[in-house]
């Protein structure tokens, strides 16, 4: 039976830029397809500081606390300056530990390759992204940012690249690193692997050095299966894989945490997003693709147990793409936000 209700609630931050018009299409094509949710719009990012003077206001953080379920927009966050990310900051308070990027070639979308079928599962609350950064001295001569690799937030990710390769049949789990020159940090990620992984006999297991995965994605993307890797090169190498399957635009992701198999700790908060910006340079104009959001969207309602609403969806999406008429402009097509979303609903209907 499943864990959550017949209709739960789900916190949507629509976000900034691109945010809003990808957003509401994506609310459309939920409903569409049967997803059985309740949206709780808050608000997040550039426009919350705007609006309330808080970047992450608490009625946000109340709803996901309550709702434990979000979609999310992308976010705005000031470079070199000002508020912290938000992104950063949701998914360390609901310790959303696990981030999973799906990165699977669409028939139809533009791409160098016609063979990637590559999940990136990324350490999301650890790392340079821990926060701890200072410069040494008043003059700002120089800065410091430090890195944390703890075992227990070592052995928690890779449980669960592991235990997600055994529950989807996937073969193999490569642990990415720079142990050769971070001997402590990346090499106690690296030794918690080689112990996680004696667990899963029927898994094979391998690791690379960062930057020779780099390479070979670019040169052989089908060597790879299930990546498991720290915070930054995970950050890294989630939009390199993106870009193997024709860019940020159809990138969905999902930040999990909680007592995933036994390796967590409090709730089960889970909150899924779009990979890409807020796409300044193109926001109000109406010709943002909506795809990454309404396939994170998908990936919501399969974890909530309306698996076969996620299939319509991601079915539909396909067919829209397959068409020059329907596919959207940033993957070589003719159509804005709207038609694609016509689309989109007219071949779930079909
Ligand atoms: N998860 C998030 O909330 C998130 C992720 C990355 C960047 N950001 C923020 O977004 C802002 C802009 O960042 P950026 O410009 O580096 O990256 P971006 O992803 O917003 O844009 C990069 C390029 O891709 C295009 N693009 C992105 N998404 C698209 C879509 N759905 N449809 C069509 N084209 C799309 C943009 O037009 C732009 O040319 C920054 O404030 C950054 O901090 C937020």
């Amino acid at each position: 039976m499943s864990q959550f209700s017949e209709c739960p609630t789900v916190s949507l931050i629509a976000g900034d830029g691109i945010g809003p018009e990808i957003a509401d299409v994506t609310v459309k094509l939920v409903e569409a397809a049967g997803g059985r949710v309740q949206w709780e719009r808050v608000s997040a990012g550039m426009g919350a500081a705007e609006q309330f003077g808080d970047p992450l206001p608490a009625a946000t953080v109340e709803s996901i606390k309550k709702n434990q379920l979000a979609l999310k927009g992308p976010l705005g966050t000031p470079i070199g300056a000002g508020f912290r990310s938000v992104n950063v900051a949701l998914r360390q308070q609901f310790d959303l530990y696990a981030n999973v990027r799906p990165t699977v070639t669409i028939p139809g979308v533009p791409s160098r390759y016609s063979n990637v079928d590559i999940v990136v599962v990324r350490e999301n609350t650890e790392d340079l992204y821990a926060g701890i950064e200072h410069y040494v001295d008043a003059r700002r001569s120089a800065a410091e940012s430090i890195a944390i690799i703890t075992r227990f937030g070592s052995e928690r990710i890779i449980v669960y690249a592991f235990e997600y390769a055994r529950r989807h049949g996937r073969k193999k789990v490569t642990l990415v690193h720079k142990a050769n020159i971070l001997k402590l940090s990346n090499g106690l990620f690296l030794d918690v692997g080689r112990e996680v992984a004696k667990r899963y006999p029927e898994i094979q297991f391998d690791d690379m050095i960062v930057d020779a995965t780099a390479m070979k994605l670019v040169v052989m993307p089908e060597r790879f299966d299930v990546i498991v890797t720290m915070n930054l090169f995970g950050d890294i190498l989630s939009d390199l894989t993106a870009g193997l399957i024709g860019g940020l635009g159809v990138a969905p992701a999902a930040n999990l945490g909680g007592n995933l198999f036994g390796m967590g700790e409090g709730g089960s908060c889970a909150m899924f997003e779009a990979v890409h910006g807020t796409a300044p340079d193109i926001a109000g104009k109406g010709i943002a693709n909506p795809t990454g959001l309404m396939l994170s969207a998908a990936m919501l309602l399969d974890h909530i147990d309306q698996r076969a609403a996620a299939d319509r969806m991601r079915a539909a999406i396909k067919v829209a793409l397959l068409n020059d008429e329907t596919r959207t402009r940033d993957l070589g097509g003719k159509a804005d936000t709207k038609a694609y979303t016509e689309g989109v609903l007219r071949a779930l209907k079909a």
